[in-house]
């Protein structure tokens, strides 16, 4: 089962304050769940959810399974093809020795913002839980590579993180996707949000509109019309991941406040995909943006006996036209224009600035 996690968003980083010329970041340290894990759930066994081991996975682009949760490149890798890096390393292969010089990536899919002891001592969705590499592990990990191979010194850190983009998030999008999934509610999931959100702004994280996603408008499929919108989304759970990220806002609002001089950014990861959610054919996805890619059938195409990589589940020829990829993640494709819309300018408060954009 997979169940992992989607949405949210946030960008970080620490850097030139605002007024100086915009910033040529060196390296990229990354934070999240499946959105941007670059391989750590695959290098650490991926046992919970084998399926990201094969083909499918990673047809478009890398052409083999590189652990990545679509079928080609993440939002992160578009970020760092942008600022002219090379693809970040998981972080359990630099562990194992694999040289980094351009930053890592600590995400790992499945992960939650919360701690995944939260789930289990509360029973919320914890038979679901995919991985235990919640936030606080992720930022443990980097502690301990900080203080060993990035920067050893205090002003090695400085001159280091001057330069340095810190990408939090998406994350905390399972923190809810996995008590959905066990049959919460609405209702009783908003109470999560305030912690959730807690725990994301103080390491720093926007959220995807959940009602859009094909394992959410499977699951809780309805007859009634009025629940959908005119894009065929589900509006109450797109409102919940609106409530997340006012939220979030707010608390980045805090954030601000109480470090001055880091450069804290929002990516609204909701707007930039609402477009194609909204005009799907204005982006190429002639298969509209609802349906997966991948999959094992039914409406949407997604049919949890049969997820994508399972057998009975078979993939489209030309991922390009979808917007979904296997009913949970996006396809690169989708990713792309996430990441566009990210680094123009248009989804992030204040908007992110680069130097050197490759056109896409
Ligand atoms: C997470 O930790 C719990 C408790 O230590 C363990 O029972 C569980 O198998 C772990 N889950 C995963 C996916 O590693
Ligand atoms: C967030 O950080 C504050 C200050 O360090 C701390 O008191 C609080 O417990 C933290 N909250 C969470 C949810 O980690
Ligand atoms: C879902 O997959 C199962 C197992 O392959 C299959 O028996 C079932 O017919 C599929 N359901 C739909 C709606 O395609
Ligand atoms: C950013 O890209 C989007 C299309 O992805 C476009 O609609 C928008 O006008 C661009 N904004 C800027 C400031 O270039």
């Amino acid at each position: 089962m997979i169940r992992n996690v989607f949405i949210v968003l946030i960008i970080c980083c620490l850097g030139p304050v605002s007024g100086s010329p915009p910033p040529t970041y060196d390296s990229i340290f990354s934070f999240g769940d499946s959105l941007a894990d670059t391989g750590n759930l695959l290098l650490s066994g991926a046992l919970t959810f084998p399926f990201i081991a094969k083909l499918p996975y990673g047809q478009t682009f890398f052409h083999y399974p590189t652990g990545r949760c679509s079928d080609g490149r993440l939002v992160v890798d578009f970020i760092a093809e942008a600022y002219g890096l090379p693809y970040l390393p998981p972080y359990l292969a630099v562990a194992k020795g694999e040289k980094f010089e351009h930053g890592v990536n600590f995400a790992v899919a499945g992960a939650t913002a919360l701690d995944a002891k939260f789930f289990y001592d509360r029973k919320i969705g914890s038979q679901l839980l995919l991985t235990n590499g919640s936030l606080s592990v992720q930022l443990a990990w980097f502690s301990n590579l900080k203080s060993t191979l990035i920067c050893p010194t205090k002003q090695d850190c400085a001159r280091r993180f001057q330069k340095s983009l810190f990408l939090v998030g998406e994350i905390g999008g399972n923190d809810y996707n996995y008590p959905f999934f066990g049959g919460g509610t609405i209702q009783q999931l908003k109470a999560l949000v305030p912690l959730v959100v807690e725990t994301i702004a103080n390491a720093t994280s926007g959220n995807l509109p959940i009602g859009c996603n094909a394992v959410y408008l499977t699951l809780f499929r309805t007859p009634n019309k009025a629940a959908y919108d005119r894009n065929g989304c589900l509006k109450a759970y797109n409102g919940f991941s609106k409530y997340h990220n006012s939220m979030l806002k707010l608390a980045l609002e805090n954030l601000r406040h109480k470090y001055p001089h880091a450069n804290i950014i929002y990516a609204d990861y909701y707007a930039a995909a609402k477009r194609f959610f909204h005009a799907p054919h204005h982006y190429g996805f002639t298969n509209g943006a609802l349906v997966a890619c991948c999959g094992g059938g039914g409406p949407y195409n997604f049919n949890n006996s049969a997820i994508c990589g399972s057998p009975g589940s078979k993939s489209c020829l030309d991922p390009a036209t979808y917007a979904n990829w296997d009913g949970i993640h996006l396809t690169e494709a989708a990713y792309r224009y996430i990441a566009m819309g990210l680094l123009n300018g248009s989804f992030t408060e204040p908007p992110l600035t680069f130097p050197h954009i490759k056109p896409f």
